[in-house]
């Protein structure tokens, strides 16, 4: 990319125009090149005035989603499911959930999004089913059932549950089944029995489900807590220091790189596919377990240690800008030479990103939200952007319990507040930050009534500054949050040192300023990005000097001079330059 060339683009918010790319460099894949934009589909767009999200729903938003940059697309659980969490309670794995559509509308949704070049990627759930689903249902009824090894089974310990072993959503991991009077486990809601990873047959059933849609053309999958699958030998009770973050040893059973590699083997390597695992409970040094190319088991996980840099449960804590550069730099170190990463911000498991990371007062916002935009999309790793955020989309103003729908939050209310532990003020002023339902609330499509997202009655509050904050107004003006994404996804998708170049933080320590190069071999750029609501002076290190301004996020007052070595850096300004 010559500088020249960027030099005649327009200064504000501009993407370059289309020049010739620089070699592909070896290790390239096309999920390493793409932008995956998740779609959790109970709030994406409503059809059929019923109040919730469908299938034909997103098939009409294609061209928006195509316009944006979206290469591919992950969908989050669209399987039949009595809904217990949202459709991770899976009651049928090869059937579509009714509120969401038919099978024939999947079938459509799929073809529209090849027709347009896009992919999509599928929720597989299977560290557990629904209690619903036909296996749990036979497994349930006696000792001697074909499908009770389908589930985990234990006799009770002193007339309590088998071990100690918490459950994520209140209470413990066990429930007792009348039927025989022994435990089931679940790590998550009662409704989720954890499945048996130990029986053959369990895998085989889920390599075949994974058959069934990678056979119907979808192209790889998000697992949910895939690090679970494998249970401790013995199921030893938790020690004290473990019982507050059991995910460690949830993570940590002894066989789960043997299944993830038998599951590569069997049906990943046979198909062009794309995984992403979620790795609750891994950490930096076990990442490459996970990704390492060279032991054929994911393609890359999804981190915790951003979107939870600043939680203790439900707790929301402070946090300084050195602690999140130090977590990329950490992130970026555990991809290594043979892995790769993941960046995203939020998801429908977090508030939303300009809440969480940004300034989302009326003032601050969009530009911090496009400052945001900017970090996520010039890391490397493959971005995953959540529905809504390319809007800058905020957390909901939420009031009291009732106004809250998750099944965590039930869980959690119950054992904390209703058990006299927190005061009622004191766990609701933490969870208005960090509630899953604010990323849950719906899409606002546009200043209609309940944000154009449904005719009806929405299943959760739309939030109500929808009137402001929509996805019409912002097509719209080219200078919104929308087509600053747009632009970045451009420049990203133009620029192979954006996607694969060595990412170097120049400055840790800076609690203001994050400055840092991406380099591959003669090209190299940098990223400013101002965290505060002051001008900050930036003189850069090194001796490096400013060639040319690739993409500003139309915070910046004045172009700066090729050649220059320091910049005035605007409230929330984030910058891409060339070296
Ligand atoms: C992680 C999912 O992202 C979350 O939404 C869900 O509640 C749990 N796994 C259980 O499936
Ligand atoms: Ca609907």
């Amino acid at each position: 990319m010559a500088a020249v060339a960027l030099s005649l683009a327009p200064f504000y918010g501009s993407a370059y125009a289309a020049t010739p790319q620089a070699p592909i460099p070896p290790g390239a894949a096309w999920w390493k090149e793409a932008v995956v934009y998740q779609v959790y589909p109970r709030s994406f767009n409503d059809t059929n005035g019923d109040g919730i999200g469908d299938l034909n729903g997103i098939t009409a938003k294609l061209d928006y989603l195509k316009t944006l940059g979206v290469d591919v697309i992950w969908l989050s659980p669209h399987f039949d499911s009595p809904n217990a969490d949202n459709g991770y309670d899976i009651r049928d794995y090869r059937k579509v959930m009714a509120e969401f559509g038919s099978m024939d509308d999947f079938d459509r949704m799929l073809a529209e999004m090849k027709k347009r070049g896009m992919r999509l990627i599928i929720d597989l759930v299977v560290n557990h089913s629904s209690d619903e689903h036909q296996w749990f249902v036979e497994s349930r009824k006696s000792k001697d059932n074909p499908y009770r090894d389908y589930y985990i089974w234990r006799d009770g310990k002193d007339g309590g549950a088998p071990n100690n072993y918490p459950s994520f959503f209140g209470g413990s991991a066990w429930e007792k089944d009348e039927a025989t009077g022994q435990y089931y486990l679940h790590y998550f809601a009662r409704k989720q029995p954890d499945l048996n990873w130990e029986n053959p047959k369990v895998r085989n059933e889920v390599y075949d489900t994974m058959r069934f849609w990678l056979d119907k053309g979808v192209s790889g999958f998000r697992m949910d807590v895939i690090p679970f699958i494998s249970k401790q030998n013995g199921l030893s009770d938790l020690p004290a220091d473990k019982l507050a973050h059991p995910e460690f040893v949830y993570a940590n059973g002894p066989r789960v790189h043997e299944y993830l590699q038998e599951m590569n083997r069997e049906v990943l390597s046979r198909y062009d596919t794309m995984t992403v695992g979620e790795a609750f409970g891994v950490t930096f040094e076990q990442a490459p377990l996970f990704t390492d190319a060279r032991r054929k088991e994911l393609n890359m996980i999804f981190h915790f240690d951003i979107v939870r840099l600043d939680r203790d449960g439900w707790r929301k804590k402070d946090w300084m800008l050195p602690q999140l550069k130090a977590a990329y730099a950490q992130i970026d170190r555990t991809g290594g030479t043979h892995g790769w990463n993941t960046s995203f911000l939020s998801n429908h498991d977090n508030p939303r990103a300009v809440s969480h990371f940004g300034d989302d007062s009326p003032e601050w916002r969009a530009v911090s939200a496009k400052a945001l935009a900017t970090m996520m999309l010039t890391q490397r790793g493959t971005p995953f952007l959540y529905q809504g955020d390319e809007l800058g989309m905020t957390n909901y103003p939420f009031r009291g319990i009732e106004d809250y729908n998750d099944v965590e939050v039930k869980g959690q209310w119950h054992d904390f507040v209703e058990s006299g532990k927190v005061p009622a003020e004191e766990y609701l002023s933490h969870l208005r930050q960090t509630s899953r339902d604010n990323a849950r609330t719906p899409m606002q499509w546009s200043a209609a009534p309940n944000g154009g997202f449904t005719s009806g009655k929405p299943w959760l509050a739309v939030n109500p500054n929808y009137t402001r904050i929509n996805a019409a107004s912002q097509v719209e003006d080219a200078g919104s949050v929308y087509h600053h994404y747009r632009r970045l996804m451009e420049v990203r998708r133009q620029t192979p040192a954006l996607i694969h170049g060595e990412f170097r933080d120049l400055d840790p320590a800076n609690p203001k300023v994050f400055a840092y190069t991406r380099t591959l071999d003669d090209k190299r750029y940098l990223v400013l990005i101002n965290f505060t609501r002051e001008t900050v002076v930036y003189g850069l290190p090194e001796g490096l000097k400013i060639a040319a301004t690739v993409l500003d996020n139309g915070a910046a007052q004045q172009p700066v001079q090729p050649g220059a070595a320091s910049v005035s850096l605007q409230p929330w300004q984030a910058t891409i330059y060339e070296l």
